[in-house]
């Protein structure tokens, strides 16, 4: 989808020699790591935090280098896709899985910038809730979200028995809550002993959204 290189173009464009960069996940990554990997290969000295096992690969089989919250706790900036933005910047994520380790890397970075397509933008974020369990606590967090009045759906996957199990080792599910209306709220009403991380990613933890048009991209600034 061109939309996707677009906003990845644009992103390039922040990234600058000795950088260290907080990567993503997902298929609008996957087209930025391309288009970095062909910096590296003229000669552009950076190296990448992967937040998935997936990104991770992605990144040694292109040839970039990786490092690590342990080497380096403060990457300069992190750039990652999103599944909605509404109109203040508030953002969920988690469609594939990587919440957890997405929402480590955004939060230590210096600046964390979103790419994303046009699609991706709503009014209200109203698309059920990734979020991570720790498979001990299962029964306990179902039942403090149903006794919320809110449904927790186990993630299933196309040709593999329910749930989808995190790179953590941890349940992937959805929480349905309908029209969202207080994003930074309903963030930390799913702070639930035994949830690990949620999908929701508030305003506040966002510099800048790409957004990719056919024709290039669009830089919204909270
Ligand atoms: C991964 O868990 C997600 O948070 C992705 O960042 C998000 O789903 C965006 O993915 P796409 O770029 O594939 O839409």
């Amino acid at each position: 989808m061109i939309e996707k290189v677009r906003c990845a173009e644009k992103a390039l464009e922040l990234i600058q020699d000795g950088m260290i960069v907080g990567l993503g996940s997902g298929t609008t990554v996957k087209e930025f790591i391309r288009l970095l990997s062909e910096r590296v290969r003229e000669g552009m000295d950076i190296r990448v935090i992967p937040t998935s096992i997936d990104t991770h690969i992605l990144a040694v089989d292109y040839g970039i280098g990786v490092t690590d919250l342990l080497e380096h706790p403060e990457p300069e900036i992190c750039i990652d896709g999103a599944d909605q933005i509404d109109r203040e910047f508030n953002l969920i994520k988690g469609g594939g899985g990587a919440l957890t380790r997405e929402k480590i890397v955004a939060s230590a970075s210096k600046k964390f910038i979103v790419i994303a397509d046009e699609s991706k933008l709503v009014e209200k974020l109203n698309m059920p809730v990734p979020i991570e369990i720790l498979p001990f606590s299962l029964g306990f967090v179902k039942k403090r979200i149903e006794e919320m009045g809110f449904k927790l759906n186990l993630r299933e996957d196309r040709g593999k028995l329910r749930p989808v199990i995190s790179d953590n080792g941890n349940i992937i599910a959805d929480v349905d809550a309908g029209l969202i209306n207080e994003p930074d709220k309903f963030e930390k009403t799913l702070k639930i002993p035994g949830v690990i991380e949620n999908g929701i990613f508030p305003a506040e933890m966002v510099d800048a959204v790409l957004i990719g048009k056919k024709d290039g991209a669009a830089v919204l600034r909270r």
